[in-house]
């Protein structure tokens, strides 16, 4: 079978973790500190705060914001569960804009009837690798003097105009083996402002900023120094991987047919998480089937969008339709694109995808 997703483990991870074992260290350490400034100079950002997923990341960098009860944070229904509940987290309510038909991220032209007096935030996911239109959602954050959160927990490296996602507010990461960097499990917060750094490393130490004196309301997000080491090793590779995957994606646009293939507008660079296309004609889930009968994994991301879990409709009553969001949990289906592939693998993925679609 020939797998979604597939962690590129080395020689240098192993000897990396073995490193950490036999320091004495293995908690919150060292390795944790030079991960989290490796990860700030790949980003082009002052600090990075490691945590122990994007989840947490999300929910730190929201914390450390001072959202809270009777804030709005406007977000995309199209992704995962993660980005809608760590607003959740913090008793704040999101309130979902649909998305661009093309690109998949949220759409800005729908951004500014979506703002009330409650809004306190925007928080863009950058889907599949592609970044969202950063240019236009700074413009609106500025003229309504809104936060910018963004979730690039899918976007390591990707870059919009030359700049890299989570740099243009406070950004955060998921470090999970499927993403295209990882540390096992973990996360991270980019920032450029000292003093949401310094928040989001009270908040991931139970409220402390002296030993045992708490100020606040904290948690352990700690991460630790075997991940760390991990995750160093792996963001030496992020460039290689991400280019792999780059080919991997031009290989399937220039040879799949009959789908509809992701696109990668004019000045971003699209660092494919998720190579995604759309099935016209309600042909997608006969397809997935038939790649699963030819040995080939593919998923749907996402088949429900937020604003439809059951537990979004259940507790929060949304009452709301995003044709967008909601036409493409019929039609998305993401095919293997990690840098794991081999020639043949891909040649594989085209001929039973071109076949089963009658080319
Ligand atoms: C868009 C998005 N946001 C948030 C997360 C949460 O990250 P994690 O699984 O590391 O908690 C993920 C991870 O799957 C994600 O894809």
């Amino acid at each position: 079978m020939i797998s979604m997703a597939k962690p590129q483990m080395g020689a240098e991870e192993k000897q990396a973790v073995l490193e950490v074992l036999d320091s004495g260290i293995i908690a919150q350490g060292p390795r944790v500190k030079a991960f989290e400034q490796a990860f700030a100079d790949m980003v082009g950002v002052k600090y990075a705060i490691a945590t122990t997923s994007g989840t947490t990341a999300l929910h730190t960098a929201l914390l450390a914001h001072d959202i809270s009860k009777g804030d709005e944070v406007i977000t995309s229904p199209f992704t995962f569960i993660a980005s809608a509940n760590s607003i959740l987290y913090t008793s704040a309510r999101p309130v979902f804009v649909d998305i661009d038909p093309v690109t998949f991220n949220i759409n800005p032209e729908l951004i500014e009837s979506a703002i009330t007096p409650h809004t306190r935030a925007i928080l863009p996911v950058h889907l599949y690798g592609l970044m969202c239109d950063m240019e236009r959602i700074l413009a609106i954050a500025q003229k309504y003097n809104l936060l910018i959160i963004e979730d690039a927990c899918q976007s390591h490296g990707a870059t919009y105009n030359g700049q890299r996602a989570g740099s243009y507010g406070t950004g955060t990461f998921s470090l999970y083996p499927t993403k295209n960097m990882t540390s096992a499990e973990g996360g991270m917060i980019t920032t450029n402002n000292p003093e949401i750094d310094e928040e989001c490393r009270v908040i991931r130490q139970h409220g402390m900023r002296t030993r045992y004196y708490h100020d606040e309301l904290g948690f352990n997000f700690r991460m630790t120094d075997v991940h760390a080491a991990i995750g160093l090793e792996q963001l030496k590779k992020l460039g290689k991987f991400n280019q792999q995957r780059r080919e991997n994606a031009q290989f399937f646009t220039a040879n799949l047919r009959g789908v509809i293939t992701p696109c990668e507008p004019e000045g971003f660079q699209h660092v494919y998480h998720q190579y995604t296309v759309r099935v016209p004609d309600g042909k997608r889930d006969s397809l997935r089937s038939y790649l699963a009968d030819h040995d080939i994994g593919s998923e749907i991301y996402y088949p429900v969008p937020v604003h439809r879990q059951s537990f979004y409709q259940r507790e929060f009553n949304y009452h709301i339709e995003m044709p967008e969001a909601e036409r493409a949990a019929t039609e998305v289906l993401s095919l293997p694109v990690h840098p794991g592939l081999s020639h043949s693998d891909l040649e594989h993925i085209v001929t039973a995808a071109n076949q089963f679609m009658g080319y």
